[in-house]
């Protein structure tokens, strides 16, 4: 995601614009950018890579007048982090600009048509396709800049929020929103429009939140004007802002994690966006080098923490479906292990950040032994993304807290998709197989709103236990990697002390641990492995431990063992830790919440750990 801000009225726009994109720097800080009509209808870009500061002293001893203008900090998906992607983005006769929040999943299409009839481009992006369809539109069809900004909406498949200008038309800011945030702010003689209502909150509290398929009309001298982009006149409702700004940009959570931890339907629907038609999987990593899939010997994946958390679940997911001998190596081990690399090896590194040190030296010993690299990550252009060969990105957006969350079931999400592409390619899995799990993993986003419900029984069931000193996490098979990602959210925010361990291990020494003070996590899902792991909470039962289980909705046996049992809905094992993730999740919140630890910022921890 990005931030967006526009405004138009009797002040200067760029101190507006400029204190507006502070406000929204954490939706994406890669790059900058506003667009100004000055007094003489002049039409003035300024963008630059990196954050808003940077933006700001490359304007200064600019033409920065004139009281229309919009701005825009990038959070990249299409184009790595640059100057020429930055937006705004403008039309070719330099009169029309447009900044977006979203991804254009048919800009491909759209371009090479454009290019058909001459269209020339400068961007990688997905947006400048729309400004410049926008402009081909208005001259071919010699129509309103409405008029064209409605046709090309019409064209586009994907989400967007965007805010068009055109010099030629100054006393006008044309906004349009759908599946991405847009909220505009009515002031007196004045109207601001952005991403979320904070930059908006300074100047008015009365804001409207754009719908899906609306776009926003916003004249000067004129009352705003609304309409469906078929042409239907809409109902504008004026609501009136409570909230502080910076409540506001943690979109009325009162932590970055708890957001991030409720936005994962929205972020799973826009990993998934566009890499499942008809039932298939489609991955460009994947189909753009498939002799590099059909004989790899063997898939090394190479991660820290929580990424390697999922790249253990990404290793069974792919030895399951793709047949293809799969092991997990830490990053920090594998750069100094003197590894054997055969150059019929595939390599998998995944990173939220991509900028992990560990990982990063892991990738360039790999790639020097012959190997090919396919990188899993989240930020576009990230030192990582550009290391490897090719990839997939996750596409959840920015994420601030440093326990990751929405990154970890974005990442197992793209790894079962990774998973059933190669297995497409090799012909190990049918075309029913893949299809069921691929109709599974459309769902994934109702399945995540539903296993969200949890959260006000988590938040009671987190005071029975905020002030124990020892957690075991036990799961099996998909969910035991999930059990070692639990432990660690919950000892990197409350500061307890938890380990995770595969469920038959007890056996093996942990059960000695177990007594009335040591509480057990148990992920049990409805699955091949659910007899088992029911005899593993006996064990704990029998030694006076207390056991919180996780189960499929409508388990018969398991609530009548455990001391508290969190239910959820039926998914596929295969996918059973993407929902599994989320009641792990809310428990390490409130329990460090109720702790009174600072959860989006715990102690000696980064979001990032490019040392050593
Ligand atoms: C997870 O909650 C931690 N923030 C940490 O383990 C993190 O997963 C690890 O540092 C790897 O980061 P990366 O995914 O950005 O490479
Ligand atoms: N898809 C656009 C780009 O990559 C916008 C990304 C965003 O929403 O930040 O520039």
């Amino acid at each position: 995601m990005c931030g967006i801000v526009g405004y138009i009225g009797q002040q200067e726009a760029y101190p507006i614009l400029i204190k507006g994109l502070h406000r929204l720097e954490y939706r994406g800080y890669d790059s900058a950018g506003v667009a100004i009509i000055n007094p003489d209808d002049r039409l003035n870009i300024y963008k630059h890579t990196g954050k808003v500061a940077e933006l700001e002293t490359f304007c200064e001893a600019k033409d920065i007048a004139g009281t229309v203008g919009i701005a825009h900090t990038r959070w990249a998906t299409h184009g790595e982090p640059s100057d020429i992607n930055a937006h705004p983005h403008y039309s070719t006769n330099g009169k029309i600009a447009i900044v977006h929040n979203g991804t254009i999943e048919n800009y491909n299409v759209l371009k090479q048509a454009l290019i058909q009839h001459g269209c020339e481009f400068v961007s990688q992006t997905d947006t400048e396709v729309v400004v410049k369809l926008i402009e081909y539109i208005q001259t071919s069809n010699n129509c309103t800049l409405l008029d064209a900004v409605r046709e090309a909406l019409s064209q586009v498949v994907g989400a967007y929020a965007i805010a068009v200008i055109d010099s030629d038309h100054p006393d006008t800011v044309i906004a349009a929103r759908k599946s991405s945030p847009l909220v505009i702010g009515i002031g007196d003689g004045e109207t601001f429009i952005a991403s979320d209502a904070s930059p908006i909150i300074d100047y008015t509290n009365r804001v409207v939140y754009l719908r899906d398929n609306e776009i926003a009309i916003i004249s000067r001298n004129e009352p705003l004007k609304v309409i469906t982009t078929d042409n239907k006149e809409s109902k504008i409702d004026i609501q009136t802002l409570r909230m502080s700004v910076s409540q506001l940009e943690k979109g009325g959570y009162p932590h970055f994690m708890l957001k991030e931890i409720f936005e994962q339907t929205e972020t799973i629907f826009d990993c998934v966006r566009g890499r499942v038609v008809n039932d298939t999987i489609k991955l460009s990593g994947v189909s753009d080098h498939p002799d590099r899939f059909i004989n790899a010997g063997r898939i090394i994946i190479v991660a820290c923490g929580t990424s390697w958390h999922a790249g253990l679940i990404g290793a069974r997911l792919i030895e399951n479906f793709a047949r293809i001998p799969t092991r997990v190596e830490y990053a920090s081990e594998f750069r100094y292990a003197n590894p054997v690399i055969n150059s019929d090896d595939v390599v998998i590194a995944i990173s939220q950040s991509g900028e992990t040190a560990d990982t990063l030296a892991a990738i360039k010993l790999a790639k020097e032994r012959g190997a090919f690299v396919y990188g899993v990550c989240n930020v576009v252009g990230s030192s990582i993304a550009r290391e490897t060969d090719t990839g997939t990105y996750i596409h959840v957006g920015p994420e601030i807290g440093v326990a990751s969350t929405k990154a970890f079931t974005g990442q197992v999400t793209v790894l079962a998709m990774l998973a059933l592409a190669i297995a497409q390619l090799k012909g190990t899995a049918s075309r029913s197989q893949v299809a069921e799990v691929a109709r599974s993993i459309q769902k994934l986003p109702e399945l995540i709103k539903e296993t969200l419900l949890l959260n006000p029984q988590i938040e009671k069931l987190s005071s029975t236990y905020t002030y124990v000193h020892n957690f075991l996490y036990l799961g099996r098979g998909y969910n035991y990697p999930n059990a070692l990602e639990g432990a660690l959210k919950l000892k990197e925010i409350s500061y307890i002390h938890a380990e995770g361990y595969p469920a038959a291990e007890m056996k093996h020494g942990p059960i000695a641990l177990i007594d009335k003070e040591m509480p057990t996590v148990v992920i049990a899902p409805d699955d091949d492995l659910h007899e088992k792991v029911i005899s593993n909470i006996q064990q704990v039962k029998a030694r006076g431990g207390s056991v919180i289980a996780i189960v499929t909705r409508g388990d018969t046996t398991i609530p009548k063992i455990a001391d508290h049992v969190l239910e959820i809905p039926p998914v596929p094992e295969a996918l059973s830790p993407i929902i599994a993730a989320i009641p792990l999740q809310l428990l390490a919140y409130h329990i460090a919440i109720m702790k009174g630890c600072n959860v989006d910022m715990p102690r000696n921890l980064a979001k990032s750990v490019t040392v050593e």
